[in-house]
């Protein structure tokens, strides 16, 4: 494990940090999972140095136990651990602790290989770190977490915002489902809010290919099929993703699409805005009974285009039918993608042919967003420090700004 020069490292004090020893971090319980007695007592150390509670497990079953008697605010794993290993107790935390909690996790890992972090990750951790490693790094990592994780602790005892986000695509392709499932992740990972995505797209729906998750995941029609709708069903049939946010998925199969029809909408809604600070609701461009249901329950509306003719044709009639249908104007916002794309129409353009500012923009990268898409894994999951990564942060940040600031009506009042 530890090598005598790394317990030195342990020794030396840590470097003074801004903004450290705040209540906040003097107040965190991290339990630390390590067999190693060195490596208990050094973390130990540091973390006591820093104020930090700790607490200590040296295998897997002791530190799944603690978690679950003590809830720590953050877990130190080691992967390397006797009988259940590292991987395991992270799914197996991951899998009991339910949609509405996270419990952060670093895990610690002698190897190198891009595979063990994958696979740390992809069994629930949030973060790694490669032994040897300096406690400025390691603390570094503990406050950004529990910083991401915090306003989530904070949810214990307030009722969650409840907004309903929709992102209609004016034409297929413009990257609605893209910017819908990016924007829900870094609502979550980034922002720290309880996210829900909905697949509304009933017959074509691909969050299952964008997040590589199979066609036996359950679905909506595990809802629209059951005798009555309640919120422990709605809570059994969503499914986890490991970036932390929660899933309705689309049916398996087009021909299934029919069961769900527009009376669903409304009662499923209601019950996700219950349970989540936002309801993501990827719709494609059909004005059916059902996307307009979604649009009654929307309190924001965002109509994904890029600067072509055709969607901007679109844009154009969308607007008037929603215009004419009385929806209030305020909560339709457009979003360009792919702004920064030469299609040979401006910005300017688009908004003086449409009479309408356009509020969002979200850069143009295409092998970005491609091979996000072909390998499974959202980049705002693994690429968020990539440039479409930070334009989706920026455009998060901005409409949870405006969301959470506009009161809630209660619910059964709309
Ligand atoms: N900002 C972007 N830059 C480059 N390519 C993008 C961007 N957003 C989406 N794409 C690509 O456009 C294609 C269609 O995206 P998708 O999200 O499926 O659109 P929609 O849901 O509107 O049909 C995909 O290949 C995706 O990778
Ligand atoms: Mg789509």
């Amino acid at each position: 494990m530890f090598q005598p020069d790394d317990r030195c490292a342990y020794n030396r004090p840590a470097e003074p940090m801004d903004g450290f020893n705040t209540g906040e971090a003097m107040a965190a319980k991290i339990l630390v999972i390590d067999d190693d007695p060195n490596v208990q007592r050094l973390l130990t150390y540091t973390l006591k140095q820093e104020g930090y509670e700790v607490l200590v497990a040296s295998d897997g079953a002791e530190g799944f136990r603690l978690w679950s008697a003590e809830v720590p605010a953050l877990i130190l794993l080691d992967i390397m651990l006797p009988k259940v290993d590292g991987y395991q107790v992270a799914t197996k935390i991951r899998a009991e602790e339910g949609s509405a909690a996270h419990v952060p996790i670093i895990m610690l890992t002698a190897e190198r290989e891009v595979e063990q972090k994958v696979r740390g990750l992809r069994a629930g951790a949030d973060d790694y770190l490669i032994k040897p490693f300096h406690p400025a790094e390691l603390l570094a990592r503990i406050k950004s977490l529990l910083a991401r994780f915090a306003p989530r602790d904070l949810l214990v005892g307030r009722p969650p915002l409840g907004r309903v986000l929709a992102f209609y695509g004016a034409k297929g392709g413009v990257g609605t489902t893209t910017i819908a499932i990016n924007a829900a992740i870094a609502l979550h990972r980034e922002l720290g809010r309880k996210v829900v995505l909905v697949d509304a797209n009933l017959q074509f729906g691909d969050h299952r290919v964008f997040l590589d998750l199979g066609l036996d995941r359950k679905s909506i029609i595990d809802v629209v099929t059951a005798p009555s709708i309640d919120l422990d069903l709605i809570k059994q049939v969503l499914v986890h993703h490991d970036s932390g946010i929660d899933l309705l998925l689309a049916p398996p199969s087009p021909e299934t699409a029919e069961l769900v029809t527009e009376e669903h909408m409304p009662q499923i809604l209601d019950h996700l805005r219950s349970l989540f600070d936002y309801v993501i609701v990827d719709i494609d461009k059909r004005l059916d009974e059902i996307n307009l249901k979604i649009l009654d329950q929307a309190d924001q509306f965002f109509v994904v285009m890029t600067a072509d003719l055709s969607c901007l044709k679109n844009v154009r009639l969308v607007l008037e039918t929603i215009g004419h249908l009385g929806v209030e104007p305020g909560k339709v916002h457009l979003v360009l993608n792919r702004s920064n794309a030469f299609t040979g129409i401006s910005m300017k353009n688009a908004e003086s042919a449409l009479k309408r500012t356009i509020e969002f923009q979200v850069i143009n990268e295409y092998r970005g967003a491609i091979s996000a898409l072909n390998s499974g894994a959202p980049f705002m999951y693994t690429k968020a420090d990539s440039p479409l990564g930070r334009s989706l942060l920026d455009f998060g940040r901005t409409i949870d700004k405006t969301a959470s600031g506009t009161p809630q009506p209660a619910l059964g009042t709309r």
